[in-house]
């Protein structure tokens, strides 16, 4: 396994990391889950990424048990929280009460006395930056935060957070979390120049844009049984923002230049998103173990010129879009 820099901090984390959403603790049955968190721990993967919202607190209970033997030291374990967790008004959101509230039951969850990172799933505008800002390092003060971070907050927001942080002396924010893959490439340019700036590492989601890169989604045809994209309790976000016949086209495109670099388009996809420098991990998304094994093979390929020439003409970089 490789190693990097969470931005400028200096915790390190495996730069393929293991994700909870929609697989552990929910689809994943308990052996899958099992199998799952063993060869992500056997590949030397350090870093879980969880959310209390993932499952209604499900999977942060599967991690926290399935990870309760492993030395605490050997973890980087980041949880998640804004999503509501019920109909009581103030059980979402980033309050500081919600944030204190909610980081104590994602605790008692896990199993764990502190998380390595606790996240701002998004942003809230119903509350102040400031009361955020201060109710994380509350946390981090109380020993039970060590790293915030943030996930889909626009660039602008960062550097607006991060100015008053300085002001509040409190501590920055340490993280990013935004989606990124060959389908989402905005990072890119409204991203991760900010992010550099600030010292803030990215940690990013969706490297396969929810399987859609994997070739599996044929143009012309339904999602096959046993899918994400067939399963309505999970399809909500694949339909919405990839599940369209150019992409499923496309896919078949990559499947080929995948073909002819003898590796598979899930690979190639992964190893895309690793090779920028501005990501410190890619998370992994598997669903079975034969999935999370290929995935891993990502981290040993090398892209020639000639393979990333082929990527970026089936997909571009799009346009900047404006941001607040
Ligand atoms: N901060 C956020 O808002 C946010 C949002 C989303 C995710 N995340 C984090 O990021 C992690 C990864 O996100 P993601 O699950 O969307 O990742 P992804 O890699 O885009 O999608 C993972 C899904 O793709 C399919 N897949 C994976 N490998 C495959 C392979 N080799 N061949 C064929 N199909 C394959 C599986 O679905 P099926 O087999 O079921 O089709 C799997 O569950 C999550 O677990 C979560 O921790 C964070």
């Amino acid at each position: 396994m490789e190693y990097r820099k969470l931005g400028k901090w200096g915790a390190k984390v495996s730069a393929l990391s293991l994700g909870t959403y929609l697989t552990v603790g929910f689809t994943s049955d308990a052996k899958t889950s099992k199998g799952l968190v063993k060869m992500a721990l056997d590949a030397g993967i350090n870093y879980f990424d969880t959310a209390d919202a993932y499952n209604r607190g499900e999977a942060e209970t599967a991690l926290g048990k399935l990870v309760a033997g492993i030395e605490r030291s050997d973890l980087f374990i980041l949880t998640k929280v804004w999503a509501p967790m019920s109909d009581d008004v103030n059980d979402r959101g980033l309050s500081a009460k919600h944030i204190k509230e909610s980081c104590d039951k994602s605790l008692k969850r896990l199993g764990m006395d502190y998380v390595d990172c606790y996240m701002c799933h998004r942003s809230d505008p119903d509350t102040p930056l400031e009361e955020t800002i201060l109710a994380m390092e509350d946390l981090i003060r109380a020993g039970k935060v060590i790293y915030w971070g943030v996930s889909e907050w626009s660039a602008p927001m960062m550097v607006r957070a991060n100015e008053l942080a300085k002001q509040l002396g409190a501590r920055p924010i340490a993280v990013s979390q935004p989606r990124y893959n060959l389908l989402y490439r905005y990072p890119e340019s409204l991203l991760f120049p900010i992010t550099a700036q600030e010292g803030i590492g990215n940690v990013i989601f969706s490297p396969l844009a929810h399987g859609m890169l994997t070739g599996k989604y044929k143009p012309g045809e339904d999602a096959p049984d046993g899918t994400r994209a067939a399963d309505d309790r999970q399809n909500l976000v694949i339909k919405q923002m990839y599940w369209n016949e150019e992409n499923k086209k496309k896919g078949q495109e990559l499947v080929e230049i995948a073909r002819d670099f003898g590796v598979s388009p899930a690979e190639l996809a992964i190893a895309w998103c690793l090779r920028n420098p501005n990501v410190s991990s890619v998370i992994l998304g598997a669903s079975r173990v034969a999935q999370l094994e290929e995935n891993l093979k990502a981290l040993e390929l090398e892209l020639t010129e000639d393979v990333l020439k082929r990527i970026e003409e089936l997909y571009p970089q799009p346009e900047a879009i404006p941001q607040i």
